[in-house]
């Protein structure tokens, strides 16, 4: 049996049926791992990952594992495991650290124990491996080939460390494909966080004034189906374009001290940190509910909520009521953490098979060009996101055009 730290082993049966579905609708990543299985390009090398632990990330880790690679396995969020799919992957020949609700403190040994299988492919969401290979396993770097980043918040991170000097490996901006950036941004948590908010307070949108602080594609698709659920969108953006973006599509956009006071529903989707403050929860409705959808979960001050609020409540599964100084009280969603993965199951699987496509091909990338790249973000060829478009539209059954000979011709020609 692998080295692992799972909440219960007798939950795989459970989370190998969860996985059969959701392989069911991820065939272009089923398809990769037939061929895989033949190539075994992955042979001899260790892939160190840590993201959400949930049955669309076990559809990942299988195809690396028919590719031939050892597969290390820790959650990139402390609320975001699905302990089921965790002990099947420990079942499938997986090392898997992940626990729903585990501590900081065990989050960190789970880092450092994913550290310890000496990675040579890193797979980080959110950047928290790659801080742990750089701070504190110097020594391993050299086996390092690369790594991949999944999200808007590895990668702000990631060219922090470029800019400092740090990286010490080349790593694949897979966020920053156009076809992650548009089907697991856009769609995926446009639809992912409102099914997480749902699940956590069982509202109803229609009629609610529903802010959103971050207009960034999250931000965009998640405004489009709150708007189509009836609640009437108000956008808060720092970014001058976005907001005049926000405003075109016919949102509210105004500072969030004023949305403060008339909002009904609050979710950050920013990548920032105290995008609402204390202050600004003392100025909201009696019943303002707040959500995250943001990486970390430091864009609602829940810290400071918790030491200033008067008293506080679990009075849902993943909801808590706060009382607060002046006899109102908000409502947070689990915990200020990422809203979708932590009261619901993150995005659809459809959506993560377009994600996750980018990992494998990144990985490819990588080991076809290994001590060639520079350590610095990277952003794969244009060619690789067309090829996972195409691809997924497979997937869908969906036929498209295709330009004549012509019409080739005619585009080429300056004439
Ligand atoms: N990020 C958002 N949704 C996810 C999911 N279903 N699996 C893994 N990572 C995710």
């Amino acid at each position: 049996m692998q080295n692992h730290d799972i909440a219960n082993l007798r939950l795989a049966g459970e989370g190998a049926a969860k996985i059969y579905l959701a392989e069911r609708q991820m065939p272009v990543l089923t398809n990769l791992r037939a061929t895989y299985s033949k190539s075994k390009f992955l042979k001899g090398l260790t892939i160190g990952m840590c993201m959400h632990i949930t049955k669309e990330t076990a559809v990942l880790c299988r195809t690396l594992l028919a590719a031939g690679a050892k597969v290390a396995l820790c959650a990139s969020n402390p609320l975001s495991t699905q302990d089921d799919v965790a002990a099947a992957l420990v079942k499938d020949g997986i090392h898997v650290y992940g626990k729903k609700g585990e501590t900081i403190g065990e989050y960190k040994r789970h880092l450092r124990a994913v550290a310890m299988h000496r990675p040579n492919i890193i797979l980080d969401d959110g950047g928290d491996l790659t801080v742990e290979m750089l701070q504190n396993h110097k020594e391993k770097l050299g086996l390092v080939i690369g790594g991949c980043e999944e999200t808007t918040t590895g990668v702000i991170r990631l060219k922090a460390m470029e800019r400092d000097n740090v990286l010490r490996y080349p790593v694949i901006a897979v966020n920053d494909n156009n076809t992650k950036r548009l089907i697991d941004n856009y769609y995926g948590t446009g639809q992912s966080t409102i099914d997480g908010i749902l699940r956590a307070t069982n509202i109803l949108l229609a009629g609610k004034s529903f802010v959103v602080c971050g207009y960034g594609p999250c931000g965009k698709g998640l405004s489009l189906r709150a708007k189509g659920m009836g609640a009437n969108v108000i956008v808060c953006e720092v970014n001058p374009f976005n907001a005049l973006q926000a405003h075109l599509d016919g949102f509210r956009v105004m500072p969030i001290e004023e949305a403060a006071r008339i909002g009904d529903i609050f979710v950050t989707v920013t990548g920032n940190t105290h995008v609402i403050t204390y202050e600004h929860m003392l100025t909201m409705k009696d019943g303002a509910v707040l959500a995250n959808s943001g990486h970390f979960d430091v864009e609602i001050d829940v810290e400071a909520l918790n030491k200033k609020a008067k008293a506080r409540k679990k009075v849902r599964q993943h909801l808590d009521e706060y009382l607060l100084v002046n006899g109102r009280r908000v409502y947070v969603c689990g915990e200020g953490r990422l809203v979708n993965l932590a009261a619901a199951e993150g995005h659809p699987s459809e959506v993560m098979a377009t994600s996750f496509l980018g990992q494998c091909f990144a990985i490819e990338y990588l080991v076809e060009n290994m001590g060639k790249l520079p350590a610095k973000v990277i952003r794969l060829p244009e060619e690789y996101d067309l090829k996972i478009a195409r691809l997924q539209l497979e997937a869908f059954g969906i036929k498209h055009d295709k330009m004549t000979e012509e019409q080739e011709k005619y585009v080429k020609s300056w004439k």
